[in-house]
């Protein structure tokens, strides 16, 4: 039986915080894709196929076909920024994309206009922006409540999902204000600062009942007060920290290494690049929030205290290097010292030169369908089945993230399946055989 699924009637409002490279080459890449003038590879809700039943059957739809998302066409952009560039401009300084491509959209890009932000300059340090919202947390809460509304109004959206673009914030542990919703509510109220900016936009989102997911490392939704009002809202949150360049390909590596128990004595990581976000992250507090985003990966993939032979001795580190060269082209390299039969030792060295927000743009687009489906679907709390999409997923309490990047894979695929009464696929196989003796 297949879940009740509301259809995705009218325009999906997509509510941008941080109108940075990420969100200008996201809106570009729909722009563009709707018009017919590119392809959006990268991403599953687009390109991907979802093999149903039996492979004696071949019946593979594409996942647009098979689960009823928001239509590109139907899709309609508001942000925030610190800076007043509109998305023409601030895609222009990112510098990401083309200039050939960029002119071919640059009127809807030039509509595009941010809100002022809710932003604490404590919590990034190194930007400093005047396109700022005034006044306590309570009231900050309530502009961005304000502006949303404003949105709808102009843009006459149906629906809404707010993500989060904007720039990595420091490091901040779960505190007393975070603990529950009316503890958090009152420290809006007494402009606690230990709430940070994420955690304004995602309360208005999410006491609106509007779906809320991080692409940043950012504690924000990570506590128990807003996961709180997301159940009572009935609204799903997912996080934390896109999975792109280097921690991507870590999760494509270490499970191989895993599968077949090869050993690990280090794994070196080390990164050039050279945009906003590696400016943000040259400050140390905002570059430990993204470092134990990406040190956590390897450990619940390989699992050390289960095998301390291969694994016990781990000697793990990572490295982001700001080098304004590079701009949004990241060079992340790997040394992987690996230790085979009877512990002989080997390397692999991977050099990957990737484009950051080329790599992220089609997480935000799966994301924001995936979310305004969860919520059409009556789904609420946290999205485990969207860690496929993050660097540090969030779980229910208890539980460790999965990393691996194919079980969060057949982790998203079925449950688009149980969402639509279809039959899970284990791979088991053993019906197409007959192996067993009468
Ligand atoms: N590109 C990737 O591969 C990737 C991967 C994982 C995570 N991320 C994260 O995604 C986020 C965006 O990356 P980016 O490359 O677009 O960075 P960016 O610096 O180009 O853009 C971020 C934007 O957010 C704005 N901003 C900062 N604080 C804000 C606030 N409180 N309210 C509104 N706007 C605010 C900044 O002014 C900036 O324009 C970063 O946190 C980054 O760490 C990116």
């Amino acid at each position: 039986m297949s879940k009740k699924i509301a259809p995705a009637e009218g325009k999906l409002g997509i509510l941008l915080v941080g109108l940075g490279a990420v969100s200008t080459t996201f809106v570009a890449g729909v722009e563009l894709v709707k018009r017919g003038l590119s392809v959006p590879m990268g991403s599953l809700t687009q390109m991907g196929h979802i093999r149903l039943g039996k492979r004696t059957e071949k019946n593979s739809p594409l996942v647009k076909d098979f689960v009823p998302l928001a239509q590109l066409e139907d899709l309609s952009f508001a942000a925030w920024d610190v800076f007043e560039d509109n998305a023409y401009e601030a895609a222009v300084k990112a510098g990401v994309l083309t200039p050939e491509d960029l002119e071919k959209i640059k009127e809807p890009l030039s509509q595009l206009k941010p809100y002022p932000a809710a932003f604490d300059r404590n919590y990034v340090k190194k930007l400093e922006g005047k396109h700022i919202k005034t006044g306590n947390r309570r009231e900050i809460a309530q502009s961005i409540i304000a502006d949303i509304e404003d949105f709808k109004q102009k843009s006459g959206v149906s629906r809404l999902v707010m993500i989060w673009c904007g720039s990595t914030e420091v490091f901040l542990k779960a505190g007393p204000a975070h603990q529950s919703l009316s503890t958090f509510e009152k420290a809006l109220d007494q402009d606690d600062k230990s709430i940070a900016p994420s955690m304004l936009y995602a309360y208005a989102a999410l006491k609106q009942g509007i779906p809320f997911a991080n692409g940043a490392p950012n504690l924000t939704v990570d506590i128990p007060a807003l996961q709180e009002l997301a159940h009572e809202t009935n609204t799903p949150i997912s996080g934390k920290d896109f999975k792109t360049g280097q921690t991507l390909m870590k999760t494509i590596l270490a499970p191989g290494f895993k599968a077949r128990y090869l050993g690990l004595s280090g794994w070196f990581s080390t990164n050039i690049l050279g945009n906003r976000d590696g400016e943000v992250l040259d400050d140390p507090e905002n570059f430990k929030t993204k470092e134990e985003s990406k040190l956590g990966v390897l450990d619940t993939i390989l699992q050390p205290t289960l095998y301390p032979e291969l694994y016990g001795n781990l000697y793990h580190k990572v490295r982001i290097n700001y080098y304004p060269p590079r701009k949004d082209n990241k060079e992340g390299w790997d040394n992987i010292d690996l230790l085979g039969w009877l512990g002989y030792p080997m390397q692999i060295k991977v050099d990957f030169l990737c484009r950051d927000s080329i790599l992220a743009a089609p997480l935000v687009l799966d994301l924001v369908l995936f979310s305004d489906l969860a919520k059409r679907a009556g789904m609420r709390g946290i999205q485990e089945w969207l860690s496929f999409y993050y660097k540090s997923p969030m779980t229910a309490p208890d539980l460790y993230p999965e990393h691996n990047l194919f079980i969060q894979e057949m982790k998203l695929k079925n449950t688009l399946r149980y969402l639509m009464g279809e039959e899970q696929i284990t791979h088991l196989g053993i019906e197409y055989y007959n192996n067993f003796k009468d």
